[in-house]
């Protein structure tokens, strides 16, 4: 059995982790870390894992040696905390942004801080098997792109080489992606209802889908009243003439083997394009699109704690620890719901 470790498992995405990890058939859970409530069962603060687990969540100073040691803590905390924990896993995936970009001065300008850990950033591998499954499977250390990030690359990849180089993207984002300590703006009374526009330029997911297609970037980000559930809207042009069937055809080329990626675009029917709510609880990303002339349309959808985070780290594990890689990922989502 492979024994992993999570810390920032209170979280919402921590919680994510072990509802997946516990459910998985090549892995044991050893540690759940909290540096709040150590000693605290942990379906105390998930209690979805009633019944399913009776482990309590330890303290970060009794961290112990592991296979996998998975970061799902805050970002500007992460590149504090990993160069001191990470010699404790043999693989490290981080779910945070701080290892995401590979350049210290992207950094400072879409994150607003100095990176404290310049050494280490472009040492990652990114954690999007679709693109980097070789990287992955040999990586010791791995970092899971954002959310609307890895929806936005998994809609665009196929196009690259067939439209201009720029690319807008308008991502939607349910309040869960904001953390389970995300404050007053997320209160129900706040957020229920409210279609609250958070980031209407310079999205910091922006940086990161344009390293990973090569595409000039322009992200807005936009917070639904959902809970789960991250959908992108990207509007691209044609570099040329392109018809419908090579535009699927790109799509089929570059998934069509792709445990996790579905294609979703139907002429008729209630779900024609890529929704995130038929994907909650999966690890699914569906990407469709739409063409119009020279104007093309990319749907992403996922949901973003799973495909958009704590699954797309377990896909990584699986990959690094050569299991297969679809093992303890096989919810399909819910309908209805
Ligand atoms: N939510 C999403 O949809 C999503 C998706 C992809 C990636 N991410 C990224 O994943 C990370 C976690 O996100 P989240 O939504 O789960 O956040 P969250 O709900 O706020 O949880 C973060 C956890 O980190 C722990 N923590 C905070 N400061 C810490 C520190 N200095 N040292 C060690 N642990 C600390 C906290 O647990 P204790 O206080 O108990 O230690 C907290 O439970 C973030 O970097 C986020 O950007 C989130």
């Amino acid at each position: 059995m492979i024994r992993a470790s999570v810390l920032g498992a209170t979280g919402y995405l921590g919680g994510e982790l072990l509802r997946l990890l516990l459910g998985h058939p090549g892995v044991t859970v050893a540690q759940a870390i909290s540096t709040r409530l150590p000693g605290r069962r942990v379906d105390a603060v998930h209690p979805n894992l009633r019944a399913v687990t009776d482990l309590s969540f330890g303290a970060l100073d009794d961290l112990a040696d592991c296979d996998v040691l998975l970061l799902a803590t805050p970002h500007r905390a992460t590149m504090e905390l990993l160069p001191t924990v990470m010699a404790r896993g043999r693989a490290v995936i981080d779910m945070s942004g701080d290892f995401r970009l590979a350049d210290a001065s992207a950094y400072a300008a879409y994150y607003d801080t100095e990176h404290t850990a310049p050494n280490l950033l472009g040492t990652f591998a990114p954690g999007l098997p679709e693109l980097y499954r070789d990287d992955v499977a040999k990586a010791d250390l791995i970092s899971v792109p954002g959310c609307s990030a890895a929806a936005a690359t998994l809609a665009l990849a196929p196009l690259r080489g067939l439209v201009r180089p720029e690319v807008q993207i308008d991502a939607r984002t349910g309040s869960s992606g904001s953390g389970a300590s995300a404050g007053d703006a997320n209160t129900h009374a706040e957020r229920s209802g409210a279609l609250r526009v958070f980031a209407p330029a310079r999205h910091r997911h922006e940086a990161e889908v344009a390293a990973h297609t090569g595409l000039t970037v322009r992200m807005t980000a936009t917070g639904t009243p959902a809970v789960r559930g991250v959908q992108v809207v990207c509007h691209a042009t044609a570099a040329g003439e392109i018809t419908e069937r090579e535009l699927r055809a790109a799509y089929r080329a570059a998934y069509a083997d792709e445990p996790f990626v579905r294609i979703v675009a139907h002429r008729r029917g209630a779900h024609r394009l890529p929704d995130p709510r038929i994907l909650l609880g999966s690890n699914f990303c569906d990407v469709g699109f739409a063409l119009d002339g020279d104007r093309i349309t990319a749907i992403g959808a996922l949901d973003n704690l799973v495909k958009g985070g704590a699954g797309a780290a377990v896909q990584c594990l699986n990959l690094r620890l050569g299991l297969p890689e679809s093992l303890g990922l096989g919810f399909p989502g819910l309908h209805p719901l």
